[in-house]
């Protein structure tokens, strides 16, 4: 069998617009459309052979094949937000149009890149060089990777350093790296010099679906995450699922948690879907998964558009699972879980809490169950005090004047703020 066998597949095809193939994520990206499905086939392994000699020129090794992606232009996810409107750019192998997409949006010619030291490597400082062949004046400035670089000490010497490098009204921030990374670079960009623009290339699953979308940013005082922050809308965001073919599986998984969450809050067909799709988003099958980051991004922008700053309650429905989950990381001091875990076990909970209150019956339990587990997702809650867990979310900003509140489901697809949930129920919930 030829090489390039293993990593072409036609994956799409369709009479009125050609045919549409998929080559091989991570080897090389792309592919071809015409009417003749052999013709296009014969023409993708010809790239693809073309770039396995590179590769082999260049000495590397291949990437193993992985299932092949459809070959698509970029979608735009437009954010409706007045004169704080953007787009969310998804895609697969986009990054290489990172400049123009920036250019597009933005005259300033001087860039802060804000990551961290595993990005970095992998992705941030080939981006940098994009962006000075493209003429801009780029400083890249590295963060440890993990939760505890969200922390006061780390703005402090991001704003100490870009005053440094002449950081002005001219510069943008642009965060390359997951929900960390965003966050702390969002919060520097909101504050520096009462706020820059602000940039997002997110690329963890998480990321991708939920926290580069929304503008909320942040650091983390000891013992109280995301507890200091702003709203700060991103100018544009730019998603290429290419890149988590690198992300650890564990992460992988953990940004899976908050898709679940959208099925469960929004969209009882997407959770279906996610149903129905277990094995390709275990696969990680790049075509499922840009309909995955598409249908997360729209839903997630839906509720931002209506609840912008979290003042109608709207919005704290994506708190879903979060209450629990917050106790979980501060609990674990932001170490033993991953805060996608955390929500696994905190969807866990809150249908377990929205069972016992006799809200949803006990299928809504056993198919969220069901699908977290078959996603590979923990759903045991951790061997954590339970009183002081319990106190813990007393000090959560979801309490209110001292009553816990959570958002319950009535349904797939729906969920209510409920007030005044009593601390025995809640206890009960946690087993
Ligand atoms: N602002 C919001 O609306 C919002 C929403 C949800 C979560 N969050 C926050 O997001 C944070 C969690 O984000 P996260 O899960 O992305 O974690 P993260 O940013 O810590 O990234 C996880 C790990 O993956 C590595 N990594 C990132 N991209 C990679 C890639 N493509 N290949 C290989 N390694 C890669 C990172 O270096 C890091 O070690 C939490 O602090 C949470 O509070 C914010
Ligand atoms: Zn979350």
């Amino acid at each position: 069998m030829k090489e390039s066998d293993r990593y072409c597949k036609v994956v799409e095809w369709s009479e009125e617009d050609g045919c549409y193939v998929g080559s091989a994520p991570g080897l090389l990206y792309g592919g071809c459309h015409g009417d003749d499905e052999q013709q296009v086939f014969a023409e993708l392994c010809q790239i693809v052979e073309e770039s396995i000699e590179l590769y082999r020129q260049d000495g590397k090794a291949l990437p193993p094949p992985r299932s092949p992606i459809v070959s698509q232009e970029p979608t735009i996810t437009r954010v409706n937000l007045l004169e704080r409107s953007y787009d969310i750019q998804i895609g697969s192998g986009n990054l290489a149009g990172l400049a123009p997409f920036l250019r597009e949006r933005s005259q300033a010619t001087h860039a802060v890149i804000i990551t961290d030291d595993t990005v970095d490597d992998l992705y941030a400082d080939k981006l940098g060089d994009q962006l000075t062949d493209d003429e801009w004046e780029v400083h890249v400035m590295v963060v440890d990777p993990g939760e505890e670089s969200k922390s006061g000490d780390n703005a402090q010497e991001l704003w100490e350093t870009m005053l440094e490098e002449g950081t002005d009204r001219q510069s943008i921030v642009l965060a390359i790296g997951g929900g960390v990374v965003g966050d702390l670079a969002g919060f520097v960009a909101a504050t520096f010099a009462r706020g820059l623009q602000f940039f997002q290339v997110p690329t963890t699953l998480l990321a991708q679906v939920d926290s580069s979308v929304g503008g909320k940013v942040g650091i983390n005082l000891p013992g109280a995450k995301n507890m200091v922050g702003a709203f700060w809308q991103p100018r544009g965001v730019l998603v290429d699922v290419e890149v988590l073919a690198t992300l650890p599986d564990r992460e992988y998984r953990a940004g899976l948690a908050e898709v679940v969450k959208y099925g469960v809050i929004l969209d009882a067909e997407f959770f279906t879907f996610l149903e129905q799709n277990v094995a390709a988003i275990n696969a990680h099958d790049s075509a499922i998964l840009t309909r995955v980051i598409q249908r997360c991004c729209r839903l997630k922008a839906d509720v931002v558009e209506q609840d912008e700053h979290e003042l109608t309650g709207l919005r704290a429905v994506l708190n879903y699972g979060h209450t629990f989950a917050h106790a979980f990381e501060t609990a674990g001091e932001y170490g033993k879980l991953l805060h996608g875990e955390a929500v696994a076990i905190g969807m866990e909970c809150a249908a377990r809490l929205a069972r016992h209150m006799n809200r949803i019956d006990d299928e809504f339990l056993a198919r969220q169950s069901a699908l977290l587990v078959a996603l590979h997702l923990p759903t045991d809650v951790p061997n954590f005090d339970r009183d002081e867990l319990v106190r813990i979310m007393h000090r959560d900003k979801k309490v209110d004047q001292g009553r816990l509140r959570f958002v319950l489901p009535t349904r797939l697809g729906h969920v209510e703020l409920v007030k005044d949930v009593r601390v025995d129920d809640v206890q009960a919930a946690m087993g």
